[in-house]
């Protein structure tokens, strides 16, 4: 038997805010003199029932407000780092919604600072390699994203791609097609997310305008043969994060979640666990649940280890290196 939780991977759609403990959040709130609306560490996770997106993105924000300090970002990422290596992540990119930050006036130069920090530091003490993925919140106006694309170009070395995130509906990729044209000019690979709780109509745009390289979500890519065809032409991977479609009710159970469908239609599909602490698993139980609820072989649990790797931003002799890592945990499984 394959190892799941353990098993070499990269982990490609995961929101550093969503990461955020209720005890880490009370221990940051106590040290910054931030009073919380929930009395308790249990109190506030009682409050983690969802009945769409935006009902989890009401709490999110909410969480992320006691962040203040270099220190306070550099103890979130290194705490996920730590969880994310001891269930296999070999590599890591890593979204952050710097506007959720800005806006209440912590300066970005704060958020990117701590960020980096943990992460150079969890590669050197985890042998973790990351990247940072920059997101725009789609539910702000494009000329926010702007300015905030501009105010991310003195720290372009430390940013790979930029993003799209937030309330999906009503907010096209279309919106940020000027922002996005001036992340490509300005080096930036792209992605977004896209046919979340938006149809299939929301993925052509992003493939189109924002000439993404992976498509965050997609799972409702199934509803559209014609994008399915060109989802597989173009081999553009898709970042499913099934414990979170659970929560958000994309899905109504997880027996009935698209991936294996996906996987069959021979798409490039990966698992990553979107908001962690809110949604009830890291990426190692996202593998070990969905591999359950939909009966996944080893050989279809591989083939998502494998397209993690191939489907990050990495050099190819690094993703050389993690794929014989798959490779010999596989073989190790199937003799053992
Ligand atoms: N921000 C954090 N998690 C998100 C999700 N699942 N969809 C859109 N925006 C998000
Ligand atoms: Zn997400």
């Amino acid at each position: 038997m394959i190892d799941l939780a353990r098993l070499p991977k990269a982990e490609l759609h995961l929101h550093i805010e969503g990461t955020f403990e209720p005890e880490l959040i009370f221990a940051i709130a106590q040290r910054n003199g931030v009073k919380l609306k929930y009395p308790s560490v249990e109190a506030l996770r009682a409050a983690y029932e969802f009945t769409d997106l935006q009902s989890f993105l009401d709490i999110y924000y909410e969480g992320m407000n006691v962040l203040r300090s270099e220190r306070d970002y550099y103890e979130l990422a290194t705490a996920y780092l730590r969880r994310a290596g001891a269930q296999g992540v070999r590599h890591a990119e890593i979204f952050f919604d710097p506007q959720a930050h800005t806006d209440r006036g912590v300066a970005f130069e704060t958020v990117i600072e701590g960020l980096t920090q943990a992460l150079t530091d969890a590669r050197d003490a985890l042998g973790v390699s990351s990247h940072l993925i920059m997101c725009f919140l789609r539910d702000l106006s494009a000329q926010s994203a702007m300015e905030t694309l501009e105010r991310a170009l003195p720290y372009r070395d430390r940013i790979v791609a930029v993003g799209l995130d937030s309330a999906e509906i009503g907010n096209p990729p279309s919106k940020f097609q000027a922002v996005f044209d001036r992340a490509r000019a300005e080096g930036f690979l792209t992605v977004a997310h896209a046919g979340e709780e938006g149809g299939p109509e929301y993925i052509w745009e992003a493939l189109d305008l924002l000439r993404v390289s992976r498509v965050d979500h997609g799972v409702r890519s199934l509803e559209d043969p014609k994008l399915v065809d060109r989802l597989l032409r173009q081999r553009i991977p898709l970042t499913v994060c099934p414990l979170s479609n659970v929560k958000l009710r994309v899905v109504a159970d997880l027996r009935e979640h698209p991936l294996k469908k996906m996987l069959d239609a021979g798409l490039v599909a990966t698992v990553n666990s979107d908001d962690p602490a809110y949604f009830g698993g890291y990426v190692g139980e996202n593998f070990v649940q969905t591999a359950a609820a939909l009966g996944l072989s080893d050989a279809e649990i591989v083939t998502l280890a494998r397209n993690s790797i191939e489907a990050s931003f990495i050099d190819d002799a690094t993703k050389r290196a993690y794929l014989d890592e798959i490779e010999e945990a596989a073989a190790n499984a199937a003799t053992g």
